[in-house]
């Protein structure tokens, strides 16, 4: 099967995840840290971004100057730890659309079960990047996707900060179409779903919930 893959493994994206892992790193340093790591990653997933040249005038000369072309891009936040990475995305892109899917993992089928969703119109003309940090069992990711679909978007990328082996198979299967940017591609899932080594309950630490 076709592997829709970009490890983005910047020194820079490297070294702030480690700190992320650190089990005594504090919600604050987690959350400014994803936010960072957001920005980098989103230089990866925009860099083929259609543009067109704009007559403008600088202090010394006109020139014909590049500027992104087409609809404003979409950028789809699993709630609620796809948050983490949509402030970083906004401040790369702040005329970019914003859409929510509001998913809770059913601890016990570790199914996807959607509460919410809210986005803009004509999805089909726009790129949509769905973000959620972790890509674990691939469950939430596929339903958000399927939703998203379901919606009319045509052009989809998915940002994660870690992929599980798992997950990447299970997105890979069901949406061929869509390319997955990830900081790490770890080694495994554990019983309950979560990736190792991982950074725990990306939510918890984000949000300051942890228990
Ligand atoms: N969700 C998380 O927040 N962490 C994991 O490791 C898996 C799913």
């Amino acid at each position: 099967m076709k592997n829709n893959l970009v490890v983005v493994d910047h020194p820079m994206i490297q070294h702030k995840l480690t700190i992320m892992r650190d089990r005594d790193t504090a919600s604050g340093k987690f959350r400014s840290l994803l936010k960072e790591i957001s920005l980098l990653m989103g230089y990866e997933a925009t860099r083929d971004l259609p543009m067109t040249n704009r007559s403008i005038e600088t202090p010394l000369e006109e020139m014909e100057a590049p500027v992104l072309s087409g609809k404003k891009l979409c950028i789809f936040s699993v709630l609620r730890a796809g948050d983490g990475l949509l402030t970083g995305l906004l401040e790369l892109v702040p005329s970019a659309r914003v859409g929510h899917v509001g998913l809770y993992r059913d601890e016990e089928t570790l199914e996807a079960v959607e509460y919410f969703y809210k986005g803009p119109q004509q999805l089909e003309d726009r790129l949509c990047l769905v973000v959620d940090p972790m890509l674990a069992t691939g469950n939430s990711a596929k339903a958000a996707i399927d939703k998203v679909k379901s919606n009319g978007a045509k052009n989809i990328r998915f940002i994660c900060l870690l992929a599980s082996p798992e997950g990447l198979e299970l997105l890979n299967r069901e949406h061929p179409d869509v390319t997955i940017y990830t900081a790490s591609l770890e080694r495994e899932l554990n019983s309950s779903g979560y990736i190792l080594p991982g950074v725990g309950d990306a939510g918890d630490r984000l949000f300051g919930t942890c228990k």
